[in-house]
């Protein structure tokens, strides 16, 4: 017996990284679970590689039709974790507008209409957990509109926490710090990136990055823990306590 047993679990951004993890975890507990990217073959290798029934459903969280096609393909959801997104890093005069505007396309709105189209498919007693990350509560350079991103999903999770606990829905924002093993783009050249992430860890108190795992153990917690509600869970290795 699983703690998740019978429970339809929806992991947006589930093919790598850290949604894979969430997905292996939650799967592994006994939960049904869906995954969601933009590349079909991506979810394919991702959900073989889970088992237990996993399947994907290719999807762009950009795109609120597709973010609509992907909850009416299942009867109900239990546990929503939206992961999808990538990073834009630059200064500030490089980085277009438009950069940023695409990355709140798809990490924040991508993840309030995840939030739009699972709600009514939503029994009492559901979880969902929102991804923000560290620059949401200490200053990263050269990641303005990030940080304004996560700060958003950080004071989103907060507002739907409060919103949605008559309908007995809790909401939980993990807020992950440098997580290692992703195939997160950072959009910097490779001959910067060594140099790049040392700057990060040096900023670490634990001096090092986390791993998928650390991530997956968060979520898993914050789902599961039927008290926790409107918090932001920070695991970052103690970056935002300094
Ligand atoms: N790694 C870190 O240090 C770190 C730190 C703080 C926050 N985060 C955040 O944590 C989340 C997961 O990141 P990760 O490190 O695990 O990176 P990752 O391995 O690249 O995972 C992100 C996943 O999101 C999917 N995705 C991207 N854009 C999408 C879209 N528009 N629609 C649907 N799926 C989309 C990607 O698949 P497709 O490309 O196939 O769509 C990919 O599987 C991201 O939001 C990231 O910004 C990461």
């Amino acid at each position: 017996m699983g703690t998740l047993d019978g429970k339809v679990a929806i992991i947006t951004g589930g093919g790598s990284g850290i949604g894979f993890a969430i997905a292996e975890r939650f799967a592994r507990e006994g939960a049904q679970v869906v995954l969601a990217g933009r590349r079909p073959q991506r979810l394919e290798e991702a959900a073989a590689k889970i088992g237990r029934g996993a399947r994907g459903v290719p999807t762009d969280v950009g795109d609120e039709a597709q973010v609509k096609r992907l909850m009416d393909s299942v009867p109900q959801v239990d546990l929503l974790v939206t992961c999808a997104g990538g990073a834009v890093f630059g200064p500030v005069e490089d980085v277009p507008t438009e950069a940023w505007s695409d990355m709140f396309k798809s990490r924040l709105f991508g993840q309030l209409s995840a939030v739009r189209y699972a709600v009514p498919k939503m029994a009492p007693g559901s979880s969902i957990v929102l991804c923000s990350g560290v620059a949401g509560r200490s200053a990263l350079t050269q990641y303005a509109g990030g940080a304004a991103l996560c700060g958003g999903i950080n004071a989103m999770g907060a507002s739907l926490a409060v919103e949605l606990a008559p309908k007995g829905i809790r909401v939980n924002v993990l807020s992950p710090g440098l997580t290692r093993d992703t195939a997160i783009d950072w959009g910097i050249p490779p001959e910067k990136l060594g140099a790049f992430m040392d700057g990060l860890v040096d900023r670490i108190p634990l001096r090092r990055s986390g791993t998928v795992h650390d991530m997956a153990d968060a979520a898993f917690f914050l789902s599961t823990n039927a008290y926790a509600t409107g918090q932001v869970l920070d695991i970052d290795g103690g970056w935002t306590a300094v």
